[in-house]
Parts: structure tokens; C-alpha cells; sequence
């Protein structure tokens, strides 16, 4: 696992966005895989800027997202479908049969759950996925648990994230359930970024890079991926 401290969130953002235009300009039909949250948007700005001065095409892209609510509509404000397409899909000129979400709607939610695991292998698996962390350790919704998940699965999120997600909901609950990559699949990503900034993840980075591989904090796994890549802020970085 490497780690880069930087000082501002914008270098954060710029030297990501810079790893993920490199591989879209070497690779125009790379398999990318995307986080929501707080944590990308500088990233995402970044990558829209690059395609309005004309420097990257992401029609080819194909995309797969880390998690989705359970019971939201992909039009619902809320969903992170509607996040994605707002804060980077439309923007930046994906193209929508190439972008690929676990449906929370499903009501089978286990063939919903194959079916994403199939999709992505048929699609050459994912060259490089992009992380937040949770307070708790969490990546995708893998919350802390007794095992770590391998495929996708239905999760049920733990307090903490229902807290720190309260923000993104005007009654301030967001649904309990959702459906998340496992973490065998943020493994399989051939380069893993991950973005934390702020002293709210200092004890998650901590626990990540100096912890013992414990699927209590399940980004402790990223320890055993060959290409993974931590960008961090000073006061993220503050209990290394
Ligand atoms: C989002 C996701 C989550 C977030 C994490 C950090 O798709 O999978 O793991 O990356 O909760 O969220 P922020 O960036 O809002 O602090």
C-alpha cells in the first residue's frame, strides 16, 4: 500500500484525476470502478474539466459503482444513480449503456447480485477502482463484520454510517439497507485510489495501514492488494 500526504484536498484531487486520465487516454475502453460520497467530488470536477477542454473522452468508458441503496428509485434525488449522474455521468460524457449499478429495487437481490459479479468478469474486470473510507473502517458498505464478503451482497448499514450519511437526507434517515460490492470484488480491481481527508478518518486510516488485516475494519484488506494507492490530507493522516 503506498501512501501520498498531501496538503489540500485540490491536490488530492488533481493527482488522482490525473492517474484516471492517464489510463482513459491509454485505454479508451477501460472498465472503471466509482465511489460516491464526499470524498471523489473534487476528483469528478477534475475529470469534467478535462473533457470541456477536449482532453478525454469517457464514451467508451465502462463504469461500475461500488453500492446502492435498497428501495430508492434511480431517479430518487437521493440514489447514489442520481449522484453519479449529476456530479460526473452527465458532465463528463459517459455514455449510459456503459454504466453499470446494483439495483436496490430488485427484489431479488441475491440473482441482482451474481448477475453484477458476472457482468463486470465478462467486461475484463475493473482496471482501477476509486475508494472513500467510512469512519468505521467501511469500504463500499462492507461494514465491520466477523468475515470479510466476497461477492456482492445485501448489507445492512451500521449506525455510524447512517449518522455520517444523515447529511445527503432532508429527514435525516437514510434507508437501512443497501447493496454493496464485496470486498473479494474491490480486490479483483486490477489498481485500487483511495481518498480520505479530514480528521474524521484518522482512526479508519490508522487502523487500515498500521491494523492487523481484520475484517473489523474491512479496508484492512486493501493491505493485501498489490496496486493499491492512499491519498491522504494532513489531518487524515495525523495518527500514522
Ligand atoms: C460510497 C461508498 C462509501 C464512502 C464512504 C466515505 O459509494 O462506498 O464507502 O466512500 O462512506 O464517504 P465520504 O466520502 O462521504 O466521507
Amino acid at each position: 500500500m503506498r501512501i501520498e500526504i498531501l496538503e489540500t484536498t485540490q491536490e488530492i484531487a488533481t493527482r488522482v484525476s490525473e492517474v484516471l486520465l492517464q489510463q482513459v487516454r491509454q485505454k479508451p475502453d477501460s472498465v472503471l470502478g466509482f465511489a460516491t460520497g464526499s470524498s471523489p467530488i473534487e476528483t469528478y470536477q477534475k475529470l469534467i474539466e478535462a473533457k470541456k477542454k477536449g482532453t478525454v473522452d469517457f464514451s467508451r468508458v465502462t463504469t461500475f459503482n461500488l453500492d446502492e441503496y435498497c428501495g430508492l428509485e434511480p431517479t430518487d434525488p437521493h440514489s447514489y444513480y442520481a449522484f453519479m449522474r449529476e456530479q460526473l455521468f452527465a458532465p463528463a460524457g459517459f455514455c449510459y449503456e456503459n454504466v453499470h449499478f446494483l439495483s436496490g429495487l430488485a427484489e431479488d437481490h441475491e440473482a441482482i447480485c451474481r448477475a453484477y459479479r458476472e457482468e463486470i468478469a465478462r467486461c475484463g474486470g475493473i482496471d482501477i477502482q476509486l475508494l472513500g473510507i467510512g469512519r468505521n473502517g467501511h469500504i463500499g458498505f462492507n461494514e465491520p463484520s466477523d468475515s470479510f464478503s466476497d461477492g456482492p451482497f445485501m448489507v445492512q448499514l451500521a449506525q455510524s454510517t447512517l449518522d455520517a450519511n444523515a447529511r445527503f437526507f432532508e429527514n435525516g434517515t437514510p434507508p437501512r439497507y443497501a447493496l454493496t460490492m464485496g470486498v473479494g470484488d474491490i480486490l479483483a480491481a486490477k489498481k485500487i485510489l483511495l481518498i480520505a481527508t479530514g480528521e474524521s478518518k484518522a482512526r479508519a486510516i490508522r487502523a487500515m495501514v498500521r491494523g492487523d488485516v481484520t475484517p473489523q475494519c474491512p479496508a484492512s484488506a486493501l493491505q493485501n492488494h498489490p496496486d493499491t494507492t492512499v491519498y491522504l490530507d494532513r489531518a487524515a493522516a495525523q495518527l500514522l
